[in-house]
């Protein structure tokens, strides 16, 4: 009877380990893959969109918290302890759906670049609705930590109310530059193999662990 028990409990947490295991290994689930892929692809023509199309040095202002950079990502890797791969991926579409907004009204109905970057947010949100899609609902209302709690408070900060040393000026290349880098890090198994930021990120983070 013992020995039952026993090997019910090893079975049942062997079971648990199994089902835990895809959540716990691999962050991004397989289907956001084919959404972020597609997304990745309209970002290399980010250049010519989102730079030669506007004037020389042009920015727009955003709030500091908005300019999410890899080494930003990694500062959060190492100063927060445990730190669960999918609140930094639920930073990334935080920021970024900010940044895209952004970017979309500055440019006037007829302005080239305006199909490009509308179609850019519509990719990014078929991605975020994969993102939602794949996980249970009570992961979004876990508590996030308090570092990264306090970064999305700001992002949600009435503008009028953001002071003005919080403010930035950015241009919309080096935003969306940010935004690239960042997605090939945070979701790193769908762009093994890709070019040389997202090996650092994913260095620089194992390192970390
Ligand atoms: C992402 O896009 C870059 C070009 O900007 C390309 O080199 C890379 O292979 C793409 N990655 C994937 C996984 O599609
Ligand atoms: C753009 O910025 C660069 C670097 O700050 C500066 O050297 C250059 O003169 C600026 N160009 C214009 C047209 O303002």
């Amino acid at each position: 009877m013992v020995q039952l028990s026993t090997s019910v409990y090893l079975l049942g947490g062997l079971l648990g380990l199994f089902l835990l295991s895809p959540v716990l290994m691999a962050p991004t689930p397989a289907s956001m893959c084919t959404p972020l892929r597609t997304l990745n692809d309209s970002l290399s023509h980010r250049r010519r969109y989102m730079k030669h199309n506007f004037p020389i040095n042009y920015t727009i202002k955003v709030h500091h918290k908005e300019i999410l950079k890899l080494s930003d990502v990694n500062r959060m890797r190492s100063q927060v302890k445990e730190l669960d791969e999918l609140v930094l991926q639920r930073l990334w579409f935080q920021v970024n759906q900010g940044v895209l907004k952004k970017i979309i009204r500055v440019m006037p109905e007829r302005h080239p670049s305006r199909p490009y970057t509308t179609e850019l947010e519509r990719r990014f949100k078929d991605v975020e609705g994969v993102f939602v899609q794949s996980h249970p609902a009570e992961v979004f209302q876990k508590d996030l930590p308090e570092t990264i709690q306090d970064t999305w408070d700001h992002l949600t900060e009435e503008p009028e109310r953001v002071p003005e040393s919080n403010w930035r000026f950015a241009s919309p290349k080096a935003l969306l530059d940010n935004l690239c880098h960042t997605m090939q890090c945070l979701f790193g198994e769908c762009f093994a193999g890709a070019e040389a930021p997202q090996h650092h990120c994913v260095s620089q983070w194992r390192k970390g662990r």
